[in-house]
């Protein structure tokens, strides 16, 4: 089943929106395989978002990510890559849908709430990143039968 990396930025945790943005992912039928609470190092930040080294952004949103503990997770289930981002909203909060997590939680471009993997294969790179392969549990629930034919 396909995985992707999920990460509660700084400003989620700060203003409590915990458990209220993990409800969504969860009522929609995706299984979490993986979550921690952490702070994130200047090294694994830079890391992260190395694709955008020399943009004008790069050295906030660095800042921004190390400047207050994440909630790292990962989710699996039927197409979740695009399945989140959709959730997510557009990255500017502005252009968000207004449902989405985005659109519903957040302002600015530069405090937008969530990050999620842009396709499988950066969500494999995310995933190794943040956790060991170990730390990624395979389990059954309960209603996964439930969920398609
Ligand atoms: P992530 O899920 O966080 O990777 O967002 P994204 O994939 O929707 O956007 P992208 O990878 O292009 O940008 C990564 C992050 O950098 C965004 O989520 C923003 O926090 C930040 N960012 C991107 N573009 C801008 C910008 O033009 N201005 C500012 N201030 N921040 C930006
Ligand atoms: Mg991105």
């Amino acid at each position: 089943m396909q995985k992707t990396f999920l990460m509660l930025k700084p400003d989620a945790v700060q203003r409590s929106l915990i458990g209220e943005i993990i409800s969504r992912f969860e009522r929609k039928g995706l299984k979490l395989v993986s979550l921690k609470l952490m702070q994130v190092d200047r090294k694994l930040a830079e890391e992260h978002y190395k694709e955008h080294k020399g943009k004008a952004f790069f050295e906030p949103t660095v800042e921004y990510i190390i400047s207050s503990p994440i909630v790292a997770m990962v989710w699996e289930g039927k197409n979740v890559v695009s399945l989140a981002r959709e959730m997510m909203g557009a990255t500017n909060p502005a252009n968000a849908a207004s449902g989405s997590i985005r659109g519903s939680y957040a302002v600015d471009i530069s405090r937008n709430i969530i990050h999620g993997s842009d396709s499988v294969e950066s969500a494999e790179r995310e995933i190794a990143l943040y956790f060991k392969p170990e730390e990624i549990l395979a389990y059954d629930k309960a209603g996964d039968s439930w969920l398609s034919e």
